[in-house]
């Protein structure tokens, strides 16, 4: 029989051996704990500290490593390292859920976070993005409101369908995001079976300095699979991490999931007078109009080890744009572009950057110095411009600055519309035009019950109204869906809430 190795002597977190795991020093064996104990304090007090604040939005989720692999060229439209031929980039990725807590059921019906960081030889280049090509608004100053409409209320600290749907349909900017959310594509089964989207418009510049219009695409190469809501609701008591369960038990067995990266690439003068307002978070590029471009695949082949250190302080933000790209005039960007860093500063600390996740390949020469937890050491001069051999700024580098042309008086106003652009088109081209009538079904059924679940008059009827306008026939089915329902439920305020309607329907 052969002896178990000897495990490592337990110490104290300066390496002093530690001597005993189990049993406090006391003053005899009945007697009081004595303070001198350091090691039992440097328990408690660490296990006092171990939580970081979660993130605000986007904090239930989970992550893994691997790769991402350059298959086509596409250095005709960007100098991006990341994305020259033959590039192989080690990457990070984080997946999770918008609105629920840390505890939270993976299954919820919520958008999926995207969260992308590849460490390229020209620093960390992150795309933040989510499963969904669009967004639920277009103006960063609405973010917030939006978010705390998602979370809870002030007085019972509950989700209110109430909330969520007052804001929505006081937003119709929402209606195409909200159609996506509430269609089969609103569960996905795992986050190996969706697809990730940049949602944003990004510039890319290639090595001549031409500019290009982009929007990201990695399609999942498991294939799209997706919970139907009672499917969803049974794992969320079954399972709380189905998600993350699938993800890590499939990396651990050896089954690495891929997604192929496509882009669509508008030529940087068309943005003015294409049909759709370009920059618009709420809107796609129809496919017939910029078809999808091969680039890559990306590769997730490694576990955590360490999920604190290595997923939950990660640090994603849309301001690690790299040279031969960068940020488009999308508001909702430029208003992400600050948010992120600073959510970063207040929930890990200073220097967040110093943490193995979030370090770059790349070599640092920053002037950035001190901080609470620094240990990267900064050496004189800390100053520029010096003239004492201090890193300086190599301004040939980036060449053509990756932005566009801005001129005009301070206004607090709508983009500027292009021909088609309204709430309602693209939304009602999903319903009418790619899905099928099975998924209709879904669709009407997943709005339905969402409605029933606490939304009060007048919220309601403007929730059908919102549908109404993305589809008639639609609307009308949810309409109906839902008076039918409450009719069930409780005649006499089914009336009282709809008494046109029922006389109507009396009168036929
Ligand atoms: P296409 O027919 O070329 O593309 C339709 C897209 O819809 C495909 O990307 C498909 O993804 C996706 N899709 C299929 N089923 C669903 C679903 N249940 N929920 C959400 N998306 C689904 O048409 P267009 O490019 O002209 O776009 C038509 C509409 O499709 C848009 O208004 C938009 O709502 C939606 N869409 C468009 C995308 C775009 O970037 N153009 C991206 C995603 C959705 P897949 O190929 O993976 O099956
Ligand atoms: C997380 C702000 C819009 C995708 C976050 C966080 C903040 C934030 C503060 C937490 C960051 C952290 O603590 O690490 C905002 C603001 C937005 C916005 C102000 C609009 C103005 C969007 C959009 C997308 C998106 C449009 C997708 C296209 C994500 C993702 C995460 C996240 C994926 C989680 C990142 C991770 O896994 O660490 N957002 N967000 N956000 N956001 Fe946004």
């Amino acid at each position: 029989m052969t002896e178990e190795p000897k495990p490592p002597a337990t110490t104290t977190d300066s390496g002093i051996p530690a001597e005993s795991d189990e049993h406090s020093l006391t003053l005899g064996p009945g007697g009081p704990i004595l303070l001198q104990d350091h090691y039992l304090i440097e328990q408690m007090a660490q296990f006092n500290r171990e939580r970081v604040p979660e993130r605000q939005p986007h904090a239930k989720g989970s992550g893994a490593f691997g790769h991402f692999e350059v298959t086509s060229d596409v250095s005709r439209f960007t100098k991006a390292a990341v994305f020259q031929p033959g590039a192989k980039t080690p990457m990070a990725a984080r997946f999770s859920t918008v609105a629920g807590e840390r505890g939270s059921p993976d299954t919820w019906r919520d958008p999926r976070g995207f969260a992308l960081k590849f460490y390229t030889p020209e620093g960390n280049y992150d795309l933040v993005g989510n499963n969904t090509p669009v967004f639920f608004i277009k103006d960063p100053l609405k973010f917030q409101h939006f978010i705390r409409s998602q979370k809870r209320r002030a007085d019972s600290n509950l989700r209110d369908h109430d909330m969520q749907w007052d804001f929505w349909t006081l937003s119709p900017e929402s209606a195409h995001q909200v159609t996506w959310l509430m269609g089969d594509r609103g569960i996905p089964r795992t986050w190996r079976h969706m697809n990730g989207y940049s949602s944003h418009t990004y510039l890319w510049v290639n090595a001549a300095g031409e500019k290009f219009w982009v929007k990201y695409h990695f399609k999942t190469d498991q294939g799209i699979e997706f919970f139907t809501q009672h499917e969803a609701d049974q794992m969320a008591s079954a399972d709380t991490d189905y998600h993350t369960r699938d993800l890590f038990e499939a990396i651990a067995r050896g089954d690495y999931p891929s997604w192929t990266l496509h882009v669509q690439v508008m030529p940087f003068e068309d943005a003015k007078t294409y049909r759709f307002n370009p920059f618009d978070l709420t809107k796609v590029w129809p496919h017939g109009d910029y078809p999808l471009i091969e680039v890559g695949r990306m590769t997730l082949d490694r576990n955590p080890t360490d999920h604190h250190t290595e997923i939950e302080q990660a640090a994603f933000e849309p301001n690690n744009l790299v040279p031969g790209i960068g940020p488009s005039p999308d508001r909702m960007l430029l208003g992400r572009l600050f948010a992120y860093a600073d959510a970063h500063r207040y929930r890990i600390g200073a220097n967040y950057k110093q943490l193995p996740v979030n370090t770059p390949v790349a070599p640092v020469h920053s002037y950035s110095k001190d901080g609470s937890m620094r240990y990267a050491k900064v050496s004189d001069p800390v100053y520029a411009p010096n003239s004492k051999g201090g890193p300086r700024a190599d301004t040939e580098r980036y060449g053509t600055p990756a932005g566009w042309h801005a001129d005009g008086e301070m206004v607090r106003s709508a983009y500027v519309d292009h021909a088609e652009d309204d709430d309602w088109g693209q939304a009602g081209t999903l319903v009418r035009d790619v899905l099928d009538d099975a998924a209709r079904e879904r669709l009407v059924d997943n709005i339905v019950g969402h409605l029933l679940n606490g939304v009060t008059e007048p919220v309601l009827k403007r929730a059908f109204e919102y549908w109404h306008n993305v589809d008639k026939d639609l609307g009308d089915r949810v309409e109906s869906g839902v008076r039918a329902k409450q009719n069930e439920k409780d005649p006499k305020a089914a009336e009282q809430a709809n008494p046109a309607r029922e006389s109507m329907q009396r009168k036929a």
